[in-house]
């Protein structure tokens, strides 16, 4: 039987789009170690679950000789799958097509996906891979990106949107990814900068490579701009795969809750203990997490970035929680400029789609020292209290150890709205710790003592008796429960089932002023 010419024609015109800027440059992509757009959504959604849209679109411009060139689909591969199941909306930037630069087809693609995921409440994920602006296009290319900048705000606390930097990203360009929920970039393979070395190099005379710039690593370790640095292109997807799998489709659904298979009920008498008698000693708090959670299944955000907070997804009982935790392994896991900012945008998303708040606290209080304070520890410290306080979803606090000072109240305290507030028995509730408070209150009297050392050591123990546990705070109900750390986990599982019904709101107003 012969084809339908019609037939024919679609098929080929098909094939012409799956080859986006031809086979030379696809070559090209593999070798510079890079996937093309469409293997990378095959490898990002469920196997044969892919539907693609617009793939004949073709741009409209003229100029400089781009009219002689209008490869189908205009560079960006657009439409939607399923990962696990669940519908996501993608685009996947094409670099093989006019370097995957962004024009005005290019960009009405990648809206349309945007206002479909917006309508039908369901994430997009981004795989950004181009050259930025469509040089040919002028200023209909920068009014292109803002149409897409526009769509991402209002997305915003909407669906959840993941950007993917599988290549270059640069100049106004980053802004999109900068205003999605969290950022993957790969290792070796991608950058992200607002001017490239060259224009660094004109401006300030530094001279610096691509990677040095703007590569995964820094923008994972330096700048918080990123959220995770995978070791290939495999490895985002996979963090993406995973990720998603923690998140609600939108902002009026609950997190998806799975099947537990660790008991709920399960003790750990190495938590008992776990803290060392030494109150300077550190301990890992990664530990505990790994501990609590089921199957010792945590998804660190930003690992490698302010590290003296930790933030990440994990299940209690099947169900999806963000925890947010201090690490004594880190500056004792004190609260400074850059671990506030991570905390607070952390608490903030999980807020946003309905994820309930576990955070396990041992903070010695804020970062002291010039730096901080001019680089402004109290506007950053600050997002960290607001963020908590305007969060109104399930919130349960477990205080290991030190809760010293302001930074007792941040970190998701009865008085700004915690649920279910426990400590362990080693927990330290005080303005702050024993020395620093008795050098403040006795210093007349050390200074004549005739022993001061003496003097002050019995001055710390007696403090340290009457402030350096939980109970003071518990016989004001500010802590609501002492608990045996092994029971960590039955008793957050618990509080969690209590508090599943949660509802809680902050006044009627247009928006907020968080200290930005
Ligand atoms: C049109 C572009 C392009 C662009 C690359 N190409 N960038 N075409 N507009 N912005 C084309 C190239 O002409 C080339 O076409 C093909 O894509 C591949 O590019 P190469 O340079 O051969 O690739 P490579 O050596 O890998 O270098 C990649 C690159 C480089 C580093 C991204 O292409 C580059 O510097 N491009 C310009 C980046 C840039 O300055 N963009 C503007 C940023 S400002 P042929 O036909 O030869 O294969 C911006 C503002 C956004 O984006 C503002 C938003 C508000």
């Amino acid at each position: 039987m012969t084809l339908d010419p019609k037939i024919k024609r679609l098929r080929e015109l098909k094939a012409q789009a799956r080859l986006g800027g031809g086979q030379e440059r696809i070559d090209r992509q593999h070798k510079s170690g890079k996937l093309t757009a469409r293997e990378r959504l095959d490898l990002l959604l469920d196997e044969g679950s892919f539907r693609e849209l617009d793939a004949f679109v073709t741009h409209r411009a003229t100029g400089f000789g781009v009219e002689k060139s209008k490869p189908l689909g205009d560079g960006v591969v657009t439409g939607y799958g399923t990962i696990d199941g669940r519908l996501t909306y993608v685009y996947s930037q094409d670099f093989t097509v006019f370097g995957g630069s962004l024009g005005l087809a290019h960009a009405s693609k990648i809206c349309k996906i945007m206002d479909l995921a917006m309508k039908n409440g369901a994430p997009v994920i981004g795989l950004n891979d181009s050259g930025g602006a469509r040089i040919q296009e002028g200023v209909v290319s920068l009014g292109a990106y803002a149409d897409i900048f526009l769509r991402n705000v209002l997305a915003s606390g909407v669906v959840p949107q993941i950007s993917c930097i599988v290549g270059p990203c640069a100049g106004g360009a980053v802004y999109s990814p900068a205003m999605t929920d969290f950022i993957v970039m790969v290792k070796n393979v991608s950058y992200m900068f607002v001017t490239g070395p060259d224009v660094v190099k004109a401006v300030t005379h530094e001279e610096v490579t691509f990677d040095e710039l703007g590569g995964a690593w820094v923008h994972n370790t330096e700048s918080g701009v990123a959220h995770f640095a995978a070791e290939n292109e495999e490895d985002a997807v996979y963090i993406i795969r995973r990720l998603v799998n923690f998140l609600p489709q939108n902002n009026m659904e609950d997190p998806p809750a799975i099947p537990c298979l660790d008991d709920p009920l399960r003790t750990d008498d190495v938590l008992d203990t776990l803290i060392p008698d030494n109150p300077n000693k550190p301990y890992d708090m990664k530990q505990i997490i790994g501990s609590v959670v089921d199957n010792a299944d945590f998804l660190e955000v930003m690992q490698h970035y302010a590290q003296s907070i930790i933030v990440g997804f994990a299940r209690l009982n099947g169900h999806s929680v963000g925890i947010v935790a201090q690490q004594p392994m880190v500056l004792a896991g004190v609260l400074d400029i850059n671990s506030s900012a991570k905390g607070a945008r952390f608490v903030r998303f999980c807020d946003a789609f309905n994820i309930p708040l576990v955070t396990f606290v041992d903070v010695p209080g804020f970062l002291p020292g010039v730096a901080q304070e001019h680089g402004g520890i109290i506007r950053n410290g600050a997002k960290l209290l607001y963020a908590y306080c305007e969060a109104t979803v399930p919130k349960i606090t477990v205080i290991t150890r030190k809760a010293y000072g302001g930074a007792y109240d941040v970190m998701s305290s009865k008085h700004i709205r915690g649920d279910i507030n426990l400590a362990w028995p080693s927990a330290e509730i005080a303005v702050m710790g024993p020395e620093g408070a008795i050098n403040i209150l006795y210093r007349r009297e050390l200074a004549q003592a005739e022993d001061p050392d003496a003097l002050r050591a019995q001055l710390v123990q007696e403090y340290r008796e009457a402030f350096a546990n939980p109970y003071v705070a518990a016989s004001w109900g500010y802590i609501d429960d002492v608990i045996e750390p092994k029971q960590t986990r039955p008793s957050l599982i618990n509080a969690l089932e209590m508090l599943q019904n949660k509802r809680d709101e902050n006044p009627a107003k247009k928006h907020g002023n968080i200290p930005l």
